[in-house]
């Protein structure tokens, strides 16, 4: 199936501004023949600039600064308190882009498999912030797929107290089939992701994409 998806169309998916920065740093990291080392660096940084992006939707109060020049400045401080939540394996690769800007952020993990009995994402480990139930969440996957196993993480962290509306759900690329399931199954939840390609194929891999992420950024191709 091939559904098509623009970002503008749907109020709780946001795409990163698609600048030429933008679409050479995700060129770099599609392209078959780049090497491990930069598919690293690359993929790092249009990981930096999706947490940049994810902050953005994170509340904030207003808080009044005096500035060097003895000038009072009315500005903004956060006001909610953050973690991440990393789903295993591959969203681990988008942890320390999170720790980069937010430091000694907590960050939980989730291990979420394919049940071979049943055919359903099932939930094998996690390990969330105890306080977790308090805090907004930045949910880390890098490719959305189906949405199996991230929506199985979503009931997780529900079921651990998180409100809907506190999870921002970042990814590089999303195929729009998975995208809009989960738009639709949880209708306050946010997606931040850098594109939106076009299908998947018959093995669910997103068509163009960029091939098995956790792959070529562990280097266990
Ligand atoms: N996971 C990946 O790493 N790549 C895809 O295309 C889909 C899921």
């Amino acid at each position: 199936m091939s559904l098509s998806l623009q970002a503008a169309e749907h109020p709780r998916l946001h795409q990163l501004p698609q600048t030429n920065q933008l679409k050479a740093l995700m060129t770099i990291i599609r392209d078959k023949n780049t090497t491990r080392g930069d598919f690293v660096f690359y993929s790092d940084r249009v990981i930096r600039l999706l947490v940049e992006e994810g902050l953005n939707y994170l509340p904030v109060v207003h808080k009044e600064v005096i500035t060097p020049m003895g000038i009072p400045f009315e500005g903004v401080s956060f006001e909610g308190r953050i973690c991440g939540v990393s789903i295993m394996r591959a969203g681990e690769s988008m942890e320390q882009g999170l720790r980069d800007v937010c430091t000694s952020v907590r960050i939980g993990k989730v291990l979420i498999q394919r049940d071979e009995r049943t055919a359903q994402p099932k939930l094998y480990y996690s390990k969330l912030p105890k306080d977790i139930a308090n805090r907004w969440v930045l949910l880390l996957d890098p490719m959305l797929a189906t949405g199996g196993s991230a929506m199985k993480c979503i009931e997780v962290l529900m079921e651990a107290g998180v409100r809907e509306e506190r999870i921002l759900f970042v990814n590089l690329i999303c195929a729009p089939e998975g995208a809009l399931k989960m738009l639709e199954r949880f209708p306050k939840l946010q997606i931040i992701t850098a594109e939106i390609d076009e299908s998947m194929d018959a093995n669910k891999f997103i068509l163009p994409g960029l091939g098995d992420f956790g792959d070529r950024y562990f280097g266990t191709e």
